[in-house]
C-alpha cells in the first residue's frame, strides 16, 4: 500500500477502535498478579489490566497491544528476567572486550560516552522469546513442556538505536581468526536447581556478530528502560530473545566455539524428534500470529466486531494474514495496516458479525514473503521453544 492509503487505512482503523467496548473481556486469573502492580526485581510499574506476571517475568496481556502503534510502548514491553533488574549508572559502565579472537589477546575497554560518540545506526526489531506461545503446546496439543507457561505476549517490538556491534568488535581488533563472540550481562548469576550457571551469555557466531547485531542505548528515542538493559544491551535481529543479552557488561571474542548453558541444556530441541543431544542450539525466531482479544472473550450475537491482531515472521516480511471464523472450515484474508518489513511485525483487522449465541474457535494464519505459512501443529520439544502453529483462540458470542 501507498504510504498516503496507508495512513488512511490506519485512521479508519484507529477510529474503529472503540469497537472493542463490545468485547467483554475476562479479568486476571488471580496467580498472574503482581501485588499493587510491582514485581520485586522489575523496576516499572506492571498493571494487571496489561501484564501477567510468571515467576520473574512479566508478560505483556495481547489484548493489550489493541490501539497501540507498531511499535510496542516501553511500559508495555515484556520482562524476560533470569534474576533481577540491576539499576546501572551509565557513569560507572564500561564494555569489556577479551580473549583469544582479538588481536592484541589484551581486554579492550569502552566507556558509555566513547560508545555514545561512534556511528550510530537505527533499526526496528521485535524481540520474541524461544518460549513465546509455550503454554498452548500444553492447552492446544495436549502436550507436556517445561519452562515458563507464557501465551502469546513474551515479544514486543521497538525502535533501538546503538552502535554497530560490527564497528565496535573492529575498533577492539577482531582478528581474522575469531569465529565467536559471547557477550555476557551484569545482573545476578543465575542458579538453576541449586547450582550457578554464571552470569546470562550465549555465544553468537562471528559472522551473525558482523551483520546486523547492534548494542542499543536507546529504545523508542529514549533511552534504554532498566529492565531492558540500560544503559547498554545486544539487539539480535530475527534471533530468539536469550541472544540480545541485556545490561551487557563484557564480551568475549573467541578464536575457538564458545558455549554456555544457554546454547547447550537450554535453547536447543531436546525430545523423541529430536536427536539425543538435542537439536542445533537455537537463532532465528518463527512465524506466529495472535489476536487483541481475551482469552474466552464475550462478543455480541448480531454485532459488527472488529477483530485485531498481529502477524510476524523472522525469515522474512509478513505477505499476508487469513481469518477464520468457523473453526478452521473458511478463510478469507485480513486487512494488514502496516507496510511488512523484515523484523518487524504488521497489524491486522478483519470485520465479523458473529452469527448467532455460541462457542466459537477464531484463527489467524500468517503467511511470509518466503512462502512460510503457519502450521496447524507445532513441533513438539520438552522444553516447549518455537511454537508456530495457529492459535485456537476460544470466545462466545452471546
Ligand atoms: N539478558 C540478561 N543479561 N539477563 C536475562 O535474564 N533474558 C533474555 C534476554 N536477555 C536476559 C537477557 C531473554 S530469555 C529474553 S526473551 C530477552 O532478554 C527479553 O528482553 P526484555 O526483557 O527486554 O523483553
Amino acid at each position: 500500500m501507498s504510504s498516503a492509503s496507508g495512513r488512511r487505512d490506519l485512521l479508519r482503523w484507529l477510529a474503529a477502535a472503540p469497537l472493542a467496548a463490545s468485547v467483554l473481556g475476562a479479568g486476571p486469573p488471580a496467580w498472574g498478579r503482581a501485588r499493587g502492580g510491582r514485581l520485586p526485581g522489575v523496576e516499572k510499574p506492571l498493571p494487571d489490566d496489561a501484564f501477567t506476571v510468571r515467576g520473574t517475568n512479566a508478560e505483556t496481556r495481547f489484548p493489550a497491544f489493541r490501539g497501540t502503534g507498531a511499535l510496542t510502548p516501553r511500559s508495555l514491553f515484556f520482562v524476560r528476567n533470569h534474576t533481577r533488574t540491576p539499576v546501572l549508572d551509565e557513569r560507572d559502565w564500561r564494555l569489556t572486550l577479551w580473549g583469544s579472537g582479538l588481536r592484541g589477546r589484551h581486554p579492550v575497554h569502552i566507556g558509555y560516552g566513547q560508545l555514545r560518540s561512534m556511528p550510530s545506526v537505527t533499526l526496528t526489531a521485535v524481540i520474541e522469546c524461544a518460549g513465546n506461545g509455550r503454554s498452548l503446546f500444553t492447552t492446544q496439543q495436549g502436550e507436556q513442556v517445561s519452562g515458563t507457561p507464557w501465551t502469546m505476549g513474551a515479544i514486543g517490538a521497538a525502535r533501538w538505536r546503538g552502535v554497530r556491534l560490527r564497528d565496535v568488535l573492529y575498533r577492539a581488533g577482531l582478528a581474522g581468526s575469531a569465529v565467536d563472540v559471547m557477550p555476557r550481562g551484569l545482573d545476578d548469576e543465575f542458579t538453576a536447581d541449586g547450582v550457578s550457571l554464571g552470569r546470562v551469555r550465549r555465544p553468537l557466531p562471528v559472522a551473525k556478530a558482523l551483520d546486523d547485531v547492534i548494542l542499543a542505548y536507546e529504545m523508542n528515542g529514549e533511552p534504554l528502560p532498566y529492565d531492558h538493559g540500560f544503559p547498554v544491551r545486544v539487539v539480535v535481529p530475527s534471533w530468539i530473545g536469550i541472544a540480545s543479552v541485556k545490561w551487557v557488561g563484557d564480551i568475549e571474542v573467541s578464536d575457538a566455539p564458545l558455549a554456555s548453558p544457554w546454547n547447550t541444556r537450554f535453547y536447543r530441541l531436546f525430545g523423541p524428534d529430536h536427536p539425543p543431544g538435542g537439536s542445533a542450539p537455537l537463532t532465528r525466531q518463527t512465524i506466529k500470529s495472535a489476536l487483541e482479544l481475551p482469552w474466552d472473550a464475550t462478543l455480541a450475537a448480531g454485532e459488527r466486531t472488529r477483530l485485531t491482531g498481529r502477524a510476524w515472521s523472522a525469515a522474512a516480511p509478513v505477505r499476508g494474514v487469513e481469518v477464520s471464523t468457523d473453526g478452521g472450515t473458511r478463510w478469507r484474508p485480513a486487512r494488514l495496516h502496516d507496510v511488512p518489513r523484515r523484523h518487524g511485525w504488521v497489524r491486522w483487522s478483519a470485520d465479523w458479525v458473529p452469527p448467532r449465541p455460541g462457542p466459537v474457535t477464531l484463527l489467524s494464519r500468517a503467511t511470509d514473503r518466503h512462502g512460510n505459512v503457519q502450521p496447524a501443529r507445532a513441533a513438539h520439544n520438552t522444553q516447549g521453544y518455537l511454537f508456530d502453529a495457529v492459535v485456537r483462540h476460544p470466545v462466545t458470542v452471546v
